[in-house]
C-alpha cells in the first residue's frame, strides 16, 4: 500500500480564534500503481490533505503511513511520546527520527500549484540538481549529479543541454512547469502528487502535462495522485477518485461508479465531464443514454446507436 491514511483530523491554527477544523476524521488509502484523483470544492481539504502524504504536514490527530510507515511514529507512540515529553530521548535517537522522515518524504514527491513559481536558482540546471542535495543524495559526485539531472530533464521532454545553463526564468510557461516538475522526480519518488497540474495552461498546454504525466507514471513514479477541479480529466486519467467536502472524504469511487451519481455531485456543487452533462440533458428529452460516458467519441456512438433504435 502506497499511502494508508486513518481516522486523520488536522485544525489550523488550533486555540485561537482562527482556529479552523480542515481534516475531519479522514480515511483512505491508495494502493500502488494507481492513478488516484481527488476532487472538492475549493477550500474542503484537498490540499491539506495531500501535504499529509508526504509529512509535509505532520498529522495532529490519527495516523498516515508511507508504504507501511507510520510517519508519526516518535509522535503517536505513547512510549515515545512520553520519552520526548520527559526529554528521555536521547539527541541521536531524535536525530534518527528526523532521518527517517527525510527517507519517507522522498518516496512521495509533492508538485505544488503553479509549481514554476518556486523556481528560483540561476540555472536551470541547479534548480532541478536542488532536489538532489536538499535529500542528501549518497553520490554527490558531479559526475552523478550531472547524469540524475539529465535523466530528470530528459523524462520531462526538455533538452539537457539546450536548458541546463538558461535561467528557468527565461523559459516558455509550459517549460518551466516541465523544469519545475524534474525538480520533483529527480530524486525518483515512487508515488508523485500533483495538486492541480493543469491549471492555468491551455488545452494544449493541458494536454501535453497530462500526457507527461501518464508517462512519469510509467516510466518513473508508478503511483499518481492528482488534485483537479476539471472532471473531463478526472473521468478521463484517475483509476479511482476521493471526493472532499466540508474537511470530510464523502466517497471514493471509480470514475464510471461517481458520474453516475450526477445529482450528488452538483449538489456539491462540483460538474460532471461535458459527455454526461449531454446525455443526462438528452435523456431528460426522452432519449435512453448511458450517463456515464467521459469522452466525445464515445457519446456520439451511444447517440448514433440510439438514434438508430426504431422508436417504441
Ligand atoms: N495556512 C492556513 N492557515 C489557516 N487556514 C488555512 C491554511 N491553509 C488552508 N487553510 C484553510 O483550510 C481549509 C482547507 O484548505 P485547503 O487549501 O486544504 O483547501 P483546498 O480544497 O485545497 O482548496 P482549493 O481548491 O481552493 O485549493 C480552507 O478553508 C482554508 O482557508
Ligand atoms: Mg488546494
Amino acid at each position: 500500500m502506497a499511502i494508508q491514511i486513518k481516522n486523520l483530523s488536522y485544525v489550523y491554527s488550533p486555540g485561537t480564534p482562527f482556529s479552523h477544523l480542515a481534516l475531519d476524521d479522514v480515511s483512505l488509502e491508495v494502493p500502488d500503481g494507481e492513478f488516484f484523483g481527488i476532487i472538492g470544492h475549493t477550500g474542503s481539504g484537498k490540499s491539506t490533505l495531500v501535504q499529509h502524504f508526504n509529512a509535509l504536514i505532520l498529522p495532529q490527530k490519527g495516523d498516515v503511513m508511507i508504504f507501511g510507515q507510520s510517519v508519526n511514529n516518535h509522535r503517536t507512540d505513547p512510549e515515545v511520546r512520553r520519552e520526548i515529553k520527559e526529554k528521555k530521548r536521547s539527541k541521536k535517537q531524535l536525530k534518527q527520527d528526523k532521518i527517517n522522515l527525510k527517507a519517507l518524504r522522498r518516496q512521495v514527491g509533492m508538485v505544488f500549484q503553479y509549481p514554476e513559481y518556486q523556481l528560483f536558482a540561476e540555472t536551470v540546471f541547479d534548480d532541478v540538481a536542488f532536489g538532489l542535495k536538499n535529500f542528501g543524495e549518497e553520490d554527490k559526485s558531479p559526475e552523478a549529479l550531472e547524469r540524475q539531472v539529465r535523466e530528470a530533464l530528459e523524462l520531462v521532454g526538455l533538452d539537457f543541454d539546450e536548458v541546463r545553463n538558461r535561467s528557468p526564468f527565461e523559459l516558455s510557461g509550459g517549460q518551466k512547469r516541465r523544469a519545475a516538475i524534474a525538480g520533483v522526480i529527480v530524486t525518483k519518488p515512487k508515488v508523485l502528487i500533483l495538486d492541480e497540474p493543469t491549471a492555468g495552461l491551455d488545452p494544449r498546454g493541458k494536454k501535453e502535462i497530462l500526457a507527461l504525466i501518464h508517462e512519469l507514471k510509467r516510466t518513473c513514479s508508478p503511483t499518481v495522485i492528482m488534485i483537479c477541479h476539471d472532471m473531463n480529466e478526472i473521468a478521463e486519467h484517475c483509476t479511482r477518485v476521493a471526493v472532499l467536502e466540508k474537511s470530510k472524504v464523502r466517497f471514493v469511487l471509480p470514475p464510471e461508479e461517481l458520474f453516475l451519481r450526477g445529482d450528488l455531485i452538483e449538489e456539491l456543487g462540483l460538474e460532471l465531464p461535458a459527455p454526461c452533462r449531454i446525455a443526462r440533458a438528452l435523456n431528460k428529452r426522452g432519449f435512453d443514454l448511458p450517463e456515464n460516458l467521459f469522452d466525445a467519441a464515445s457519446l456520439s456512438r451511444a447517440l448514433g446507436e440510439a438514434l438508430r433504435r426504431p422508436p417504441c
